[in-house]
Protein backbone atom coordinates (compact mmCIF):
# COMPACT_ATOMS: atom_id res chain seq x y z
CA UNK A 1 0.00 0.00 0.00
CA UNK A 2 0.98 3.39 -0.59
CA UNK A 3 1.10 6.90 1.62
CA UNK A 4 2.50 10.27 1.27
CA UNK A 5 5.23 11.48 3.06
CA UNK A 6 7.50 14.26 3.58
CA UNK A 7 11.27 14.56 3.30
CA UNK A 8 13.81 16.63 3.79
CA UNK A 9 15.36 17.62 0.73
CA UNK A 10 18.68 19.64 1.95
CA UNK A 11 19.85 21.04 5.07
CA UNK A 12 19.24 24.69 5.24
CA UNK A 13 21.77 27.44 5.64
CA UNK A 14 19.89 29.83 7.73
CA UNK A 15 16.44 30.52 7.63
CA UNK A 16 14.81 27.36 5.60
CA UNK A 17 12.70 27.10 3.17
CA UNK A 18 10.06 25.10 1.30
CA UNK A 19 12.77 24.36 -0.84
CA UNK A 20 14.40 22.06 1.83
CA UNK A 21 11.19 19.59 1.80
CA UNK A 22 9.89 17.51 -0.70
CA UNK A 23 6.54 15.31 -0.72
CA UNK A 24 6.99 11.65 -1.95
CA UNK A 25 5.06 8.69 -2.20
CA UNK A 26 6.35 6.07 -0.17
CA UNK A 27 5.72 2.00 0.39
CA UNK A 28 4.15 0.81 3.99
CA UNK A 29 5.80 -2.24 5.45
CA UNK A 30 3.71 -5.40 6.47
CA UNK A 31 2.70 -4.83 9.79
CA UNK A 32 4.80 -7.16 12.19
CA UNK A 33 3.64 -7.94 16.32
CA UNK A 34 3.68 -5.55 18.75
CA UNK A 35 3.04 -3.02 15.96
CA UNK A 36 0.08 -0.81 14.60
CA UNK A 37 -0.76 0.88 11.58
CA UNK A 38 -1.77 4.62 12.48
CA UNK A 39 -3.03 7.53 10.48
CA UNK A 40 -1.78 10.88 11.55
CA UNK A 41 -4.43 13.31 12.54
CA UNK A 42 -2.70 15.93 14.09
CA UNK A 43 1.25 16.75 14.15
CA UNK A 44 2.95 18.87 16.00
CA UNK A 45 5.63 21.37 14.66
CA UNK A 46 8.23 22.82 17.13
CA UNK A 47 10.97 25.49 17.05
CA UNK A 48 13.60 22.26 18.39
CA UNK A 49 13.03 20.64 14.71
CA UNK A 50 15.26 23.24 13.26
CA UNK A 51 18.08 22.52 14.88
CA UNK A 52 17.44 18.41 13.59
CA UNK A 53 17.72 19.84 9.83
CA UNK A 54 21.55 20.45 10.64
CA UNK A 55 23.72 17.86 10.66
CA UNK A 56 25.14 18.61 14.34
CA UNK A 57 25.77 16.69 17.39
CA UNK A 58 22.84 17.63 19.82
CA UNK A 59 20.64 15.99 22.39
CA UNK A 60 18.51 14.92 19.62
CA UNK A 61 19.81 12.85 16.21
CA UNK A 62 19.54 15.19 12.97
CA UNK A 63 16.99 14.67 10.25
CA UNK A 64 18.28 12.27 7.59
CA UNK A 65 18.38 13.25 4.09
CA UNK A 66 15.37 11.69 1.99
CA UNK A 67 14.33 10.51 5.24
CA UNK A 68 10.63 11.54 6.52
CA UNK A 69 10.84 14.27 8.81
CA UNK A 70 9.50 12.96 12.76
CA UNK A 71 7.91 14.99 15.36
CA UNK A 72 4.94 14.35 17.60
CA UNK A 73 1.30 13.99 16.64
CA UNK A 74 -1.93 12.38 17.24
CA UNK A 75 -3.07 9.49 15.20
CA UNK A 76 -5.95 7.15 14.73
CA UNK A 77 -5.13 3.46 15.07
CA UNK A 78 -6.50 1.55 11.65
CA UNK A 79 -4.87 -1.78 12.21
CA UNK A 80 -3.50 -3.37 15.51
CA UNK A 81 -0.96 -6.74 15.89
CA UNK A 82 -0.47 -4.88 19.66
CA UNK A 83 -3.00 -5.81 22.51
CA UNK A 84 -2.54 -2.76 23.80
CA UNK A 85 -4.77 -1.42 21.29
CA UNK A 86 -7.69 -2.04 18.85
CA UNK A 87 -8.69 -0.04 15.99
CA UNK A 88 -10.74 3.41 16.16
CA UNK A 89 -7.89 4.38 19.21
CA UNK A 90 -6.43 7.80 19.54
CA UNK A 91 -2.85 7.66 20.68
CA UNK A 92 -0.08 10.48 21.04
CA UNK A 93 3.82 9.49 20.23
CA UNK A 94 6.40 10.50 17.95
CA UNK A 95 5.00 10.30 14.06
CA UNK A 96 6.55 10.21 10.66
CA UNK A 97 5.68 12.74 8.57
CA UNK A 98 3.90 10.67 6.69
CA UNK A 99 -0.10 9.97 6.20
CA UNK A 100 -0.19 6.54 7.21
CA UNK A 101 2.74 4.49 9.05
CA UNK A 102 3.32 1.18 10.72
CA UNK A 103 4.84 1.79 14.09
CA UNK A 104 5.92 0.24 17.00
CA UNK A 105 2.98 -0.08 19.62
CA UNK A 106 5.29 0.54 22.59
CA UNK A 107 5.98 4.33 21.37
CA UNK A 108 2.59 5.08 21.83
CA UNK A 109 -0.39 5.98 24.63
CA UNK A 110 -4.00 6.34 24.25
CA UNK A 111 -5.49 10.04 24.75
CA UNK A 112 -8.48 10.82 26.92
CA UNK A 113 -10.88 12.94 24.85
CA UNK A 114 -13.26 13.40 27.22
CA UNK A 115 -10.90 15.64 29.25
CA UNK A 116 -9.72 17.30 26.54
CA UNK A 117 -9.80 17.43 22.65
CA UNK A 118 -7.43 15.41 20.58
CA UNK A 119 -4.91 18.43 19.91
CA UNK A 120 -4.50 19.46 23.31
CA UNK A 121 -1.98 16.38 23.71
CA UNK A 122 0.74 18.42 21.46
CA UNK A 123 -0.01 21.67 23.59
CA UNK A 124 -1.05 22.05 27.07
CA UNK A 125 -1.40 18.39 28.03
CA UNK A 126 1.58 17.48 25.83
CA UNK A 127 5.34 18.46 25.25
CA UNK A 128 4.82 22.31 25.57
CA UNK A 129 2.68 21.78 28.56
CA UNK A 130 5.02 19.73 30.40
CA UNK A 131 8.10 21.87 29.46
CA UNK A 132 6.21 25.25 30.75
CA UNK A 133 5.23 23.22 34.14
CA UNK A 134 9.00 21.55 34.84
CA UNK A 135 10.80 24.51 33.63
CA UNK A 136 8.76 26.97 36.16
CA UNK A 137 8.13 24.68 39.26
CA UNK A 138 11.25 22.99 39.15
CA UNK A 139 13.96 25.64 38.24
CA UNK A 140 11.59 28.93 38.36
CA UNK A 141 10.09 27.95 42.25
CA UNK A 142 8.02 30.55 41.99
CA UNK A 143 6.57 32.48 45.13
CA UNK A 144 3.65 34.19 45.29
CA UNK A 145 3.95 37.72 44.52
CA UNK A 146 6.95 37.61 42.68
CA UNK A 147 7.73 38.81 39.63
CA UNK A 148 8.12 36.66 36.38
CA UNK A 149 8.74 37.75 33.07
CA UNK A 150 8.18 35.05 29.82
CA UNK A 151 9.60 35.96 26.50
CA UNK A 152 7.98 34.47 23.35
CA UNK A 153 4.57 34.67 25.46
CA UNK A 154 2.15 34.14 23.35
CA UNK A 155 3.36 30.96 22.21
CA UNK A 156 2.97 27.18 23.08
CA UNK A 157 5.21 27.25 26.33
CA UNK A 158 5.28 30.99 27.25
CA UNK A 159 1.49 31.05 27.57
CA UNK A 160 1.17 28.08 29.87
CA UNK A 161 3.90 29.37 31.94
CA UNK A 162 2.06 32.98 32.05
CA UNK A 163 -1.16 31.25 33.77
CA UNK A 164 0.90 28.95 36.11
CA UNK A 165 2.52 31.62 37.25
CA UNK A 166 -0.78 33.32 38.31
CA UNK A 167 -1.93 30.15 39.94
CA UNK A 168 1.15 30.83 41.82
CA UNK A 169 0.25 34.33 42.50
CA UNK A 170 3.34 35.91 40.98
CA UNK A 171 3.31 39.25 38.99
CA UNK A 172 3.55 38.42 34.94
CA UNK A 173 4.88 40.25 32.10
CA UNK A 174 5.06 39.07 28.85
CA UNK A 175 7.48 39.71 25.72
CA UNK A 176 5.52 39.14 22.28
CA UNK A 177 6.05 40.06 18.76
CA UNK A 178 2.87 42.24 17.73
CA UNK A 179 -0.17 44.12 19.21
CA UNK A 180 -2.75 41.33 18.77
CA UNK A 181 -0.43 38.63 20.80
CA UNK A 182 -0.25 41.73 23.55
CA UNK A 183 -3.92 41.88 23.27
CA UNK A 184 -5.17 39.00 23.93
CA UNK A 185 -2.56 38.10 26.49
CA UNK A 186 -3.51 40.85 28.42
CA UNK A 187 -7.07 40.20 28.08
CA UNK A 188 -7.83 36.62 27.73
CA UNK A 189 -4.85 35.37 29.82
CA UNK A 190 -4.78 38.20 32.61
CA UNK A 191 -0.76 39.14 32.01
CA UNK A 192 -0.51 42.23 34.30
CA UNK A 193 1.76 43.75 31.24
CA UNK A 194 3.14 42.60 28.26
CA UNK A 195 5.96 44.36 25.75
CA UNK A 196 6.17 44.36 21.93
CA UNK A 197 9.61 43.63 21.29
CA UNK A 198 9.11 45.02 17.89
CA UNK A 199 7.56 47.97 18.33
CA UNK A 200 9.85 48.86 21.98
CA UNK A 201 12.50 51.00 21.56
CA UNK A 202 13.97 50.21 24.77
CA UNK A 203 13.21 46.75 25.88
CA UNK A 204 15.64 47.03 29.16
CA UNK A 205 13.28 50.47 29.86
CA UNK A 206 10.31 48.90 29.41
CA UNK A 207 11.31 46.19 32.03
CA UNK A 208 12.45 48.25 34.30
CA UNK A 209 9.00 50.76 34.05
CA UNK A 210 6.39 47.04 34.39
CA UNK A 211 9.37 45.44 36.98
CA UNK A 212 9.54 48.08 39.93
CA UNK A 213 10.76 45.47 42.35
CA UNK A 214 12.74 43.58 39.41
CA UNK A 215 12.66 40.45 37.88
CA UNK A 216 12.66 37.20 40.25
CA UNK A 217 12.17 34.44 37.76
CA UNK A 218 12.96 35.30 33.73
CA UNK A 219 11.54 32.07 31.80
CA UNK A 220 13.72 32.68 28.76
CA UNK A 221 11.91 30.76 25.58
CA UNK A 222 13.85 33.04 23.19
CA UNK A 223 17.49 34.87 23.92
CA UNK A 224 19.38 37.38 22.54
CA UNK A 225 19.16 40.68 23.10
CA UNK A 226 15.49 40.55 24.40
CA UNK A 227 16.97 38.27 27.02
CA UNK A 228 19.84 41.03 27.60
CA UNK A 229 17.34 43.24 28.25
CA UNK A 230 15.94 41.03 31.20
CA UNK A 231 18.55 40.23 32.70
CA UNK A 232 19.76 43.87 32.85
CA UNK A 233 17.04 43.89 35.12
CA UNK A 234 17.20 41.03 37.12
CA UNK A 235 16.88 40.45 40.69
CA UNK A 236 19.31 39.27 43.75
CA UNK A 237 18.78 35.49 43.85
CA UNK A 238 16.67 35.66 40.98
CA UNK A 239 16.28 32.20 38.66
CA UNK A 240 16.58 32.04 34.92
CA UNK A 241 14.59 29.20 33.16
CA UNK A 242 17.28 29.21 29.77
CA UNK A 243 14.15 26.94 28.08
CA UNK A 244 14.45 28.09 24.25
CA UNK A 245 16.62 30.16 22.26
CA UNK A 246 14.45 30.64 18.68
CA UNK A 247 16.18 33.77 17.52
CA UNK A 248 19.17 32.52 17.05
CA UNK A 249 18.38 28.80 15.72
CA UNK A 250 18.69 30.45 12.08
CA UNK A 251 21.90 32.09 13.04
CA UNK A 252 25.48 31.22 10.98
CA UNK A 253 27.12 32.58 13.29
CA UNK A 254 26.69 32.52 17.33
CA UNK A 255 26.42 36.55 17.96
CA UNK A 256 28.41 38.02 20.39
CA UNK A 257 26.48 39.84 23.67
CA UNK A 258 27.19 41.39 26.56
CA UNK A 259 29.73 39.68 29.28
CA UNK A 260 26.76 38.41 32.13
CA UNK A 261 28.64 36.94 34.77
CA UNK A 262 29.22 39.83 36.69
CA UNK A 263 25.56 40.40 37.21
CA UNK A 264 24.80 36.96 37.72
CA UNK A 265 27.89 36.75 40.19
CA UNK A 266 27.20 39.81 42.14
CA UNK A 267 23.09 39.29 42.37
CA UNK A 268 23.44 35.55 43.24
CA UNK A 269 21.32 34.48 40.37
CA UNK A 270 20.44 30.75 39.45
CA UNK A 271 20.39 30.33 34.97
CA UNK A 272 19.63 27.07 34.49
CA UNK A 273 19.30 25.12 30.95
CA UNK A 274 17.11 21.97 30.79
CA UNK A 275 15.21 19.85 27.97
CA UNK A 276 12.18 18.09 29.05
CA UNK A 277 13.17 14.95 28.74
CA UNK A 278 15.08 15.22 31.34
CA UNK A 279 11.75 15.07 33.40
CA UNK A 280 10.41 12.14 31.49
CA UNK A 281 10.19 9.92 35.31
CA UNK A 282 7.92 12.62 36.00
CA UNK A 283 5.62 12.95 33.40
CA UNK A 284 2.67 11.24 34.88
CA UNK A 285 2.90 14.02 38.04
CA UNK A 286 3.17 16.87 35.12
CA UNK A 287 0.34 15.45 33.48
CA UNK A 288 -2.12 14.50 36.59
CA UNK A 289 -1.60 18.25 37.54
CA UNK A 290 -2.02 20.19 34.34
CA UNK A 291 -4.79 17.83 33.58
CA UNK A 292 -6.60 19.02 36.69
CA UNK A 293 -6.22 22.50 36.21
CA UNK A 294 -7.77 22.30 32.55
CA UNK A 295 -10.46 20.17 34.33
CA UNK A 296 -11.05 22.96 36.74
CA UNK A 297 -10.46 25.80 34.32
CA UNK A 298 -7.49 27.14 35.20
CA UNK A 299 -5.69 26.48 32.41
CA UNK A 300 -6.86 27.38 28.82
CA UNK A 301 -5.43 26.74 25.47
CA UNK A 302 -4.93 28.89 22.23
CA UNK A 303 -4.12 26.93 19.27
CA UNK A 304 -3.36 28.14 15.47
CA UNK A 305 -4.31 25.06 13.25
CA UNK A 306 -3.28 24.55 9.46
CA UNK A 307 -5.08 22.34 7.91
CA UNK A 308 -3.76 20.06 5.11
CA UNK A 309 -1.03 17.43 5.36
CA UNK A 310 0.99 19.07 2.95
CA UNK A 311 1.22 22.35 5.28
CA UNK A 312 3.55 20.76 7.29
CA UNK A 313 6.70 22.60 6.09
CA UNK A 314 4.69 26.37 5.99
CA UNK A 315 3.53 25.33 9.45
CA UNK A 316 6.81 24.83 10.67
CA UNK A 317 8.74 27.78 9.10
CA UNK A 318 5.59 30.03 10.15
CA UNK A 319 7.16 29.70 14.05
CA UNK A 320 10.48 31.71 12.89
CA UNK A 321 8.20 34.48 11.74
CA UNK A 322 5.40 34.53 14.85
CA UNK A 323 2.70 33.21 11.98
CA UNK A 324 1.19 31.49 15.42
CA UNK A 325 -0.70 32.21 18.54
CA UNK A 326 -0.15 29.89 21.04
CA UNK A 327 0.74 26.06 19.87
CA UNK A 328 1.09 25.43 15.99
CA UNK A 329 -0.38 22.35 14.82
CA UNK A 330 -1.62 20.84 11.71
CA UNK A 331 -4.56 18.98 11.15
CA UNK A 332 -5.16 17.20 8.13
N1 LIG B 1 13.81 23.02 26.75
C1 LIG B 1 12.89 22.25 26.20
O1 LIG B 1 12.79 21.05 26.43
C2 LIG B 1 11.90 22.90 25.27
C3 LIG B 1 10.67 22.28 24.98
C4 LIG B 1 9.76 22.95 24.17
C5 LIG B 1 10.11 24.19 23.63
N2 LIG B 1 11.32 24.72 23.91
C6 LIG B 1 11.71 26.03 23.39
O2 LIG B 1 10.84 26.99 23.92
C7 LIG B 1 10.66 28.04 22.98
C8 LIG B 1 9.17 28.20 22.71
O3 LIG B 1 8.69 27.01 22.09
P1 LIG B 1 7.17 26.92 21.67
O4 LIG B 1 6.91 25.53 21.24
O5 LIG B 1 6.33 27.53 22.72
O6 LIG B 1 7.16 27.84 20.37
P2 LIG B 1 6.17 29.03 20.12
O7 LIG B 1 6.53 30.09 21.11
O8 LIG B 1 4.79 28.51 20.09
O9 LIG B 1 6.51 29.53 18.66
C9 LIG B 1 7.63 30.26 18.37
C10 LIG B 1 7.42 31.77 18.64
O10 LIG B 1 8.70 32.35 18.86
C11 LIG B 1 8.65 33.72 18.52
N3 LIG B 1 9.86 34.06 17.75
C12 LIG B 1 10.25 33.54 16.56
N4 LIG B 1 11.41 34.09 16.17
C13 LIG B 1 11.75 34.99 17.13
C14 LIG B 1 12.84 35.89 17.30
N5 LIG B 1 13.83 35.97 16.40
N6 LIG B 1 12.86 36.67 18.41
C15 LIG B 1 11.88 36.60 19.33
N7 LIG B 1 10.82 35.77 19.23
C16 LIG B 1 10.76 34.97 18.14
C17 LIG B 1 7.41 33.94 17.66
O11 LIG B 1 6.49 34.72 18.40
P3 LIG B 1 6.52 36.34 18.35
O12 LIG B 1 5.40 36.74 17.47
O13 LIG B 1 6.33 36.71 19.78
O14 LIG B 1 7.85 36.74 17.79
C18 LIG B 1 6.85 32.53 17.46
O15 LIG B 1 5.46 32.49 17.42
C19 LIG B 1 11.46 27.67 21.74
O16 LIG B 1 12.71 28.33 21.80
C20 LIG B 1 11.63 26.17 21.88
O17 LIG B 1 12.78 25.70 21.23
C21 LIG B 1 12.21 24.10 24.73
Amino acid sequence: MKTKQIVLASRPKGLPTLENFRMEETDLDTMQDDQITIEGLFYSVDPYMRGRMNDAKSYVSPFKIDKPIEGGGVAKVTASKSANFKTGDLVTGRLYWQQESIANAKGFHKIDTNLAPASYYLGILGMTGLTAYFGLIDIGKPREGETVVISGAAGAVGMVVGQIAKIYGCRVIGIAGSEDKVKMLKEEYDFDEVINYKTTKNIKDAIAQYCPKGVDIYFDNVGGEISDAVIANINFHARIVLCGQISLYNSTELPIGPRLQPMLLTRSVLMQGFIISNYESRFSEGMKQLGAWVKEGKLKSTETIVHGFDKLPTALLGLFKGANTGKMIVEV
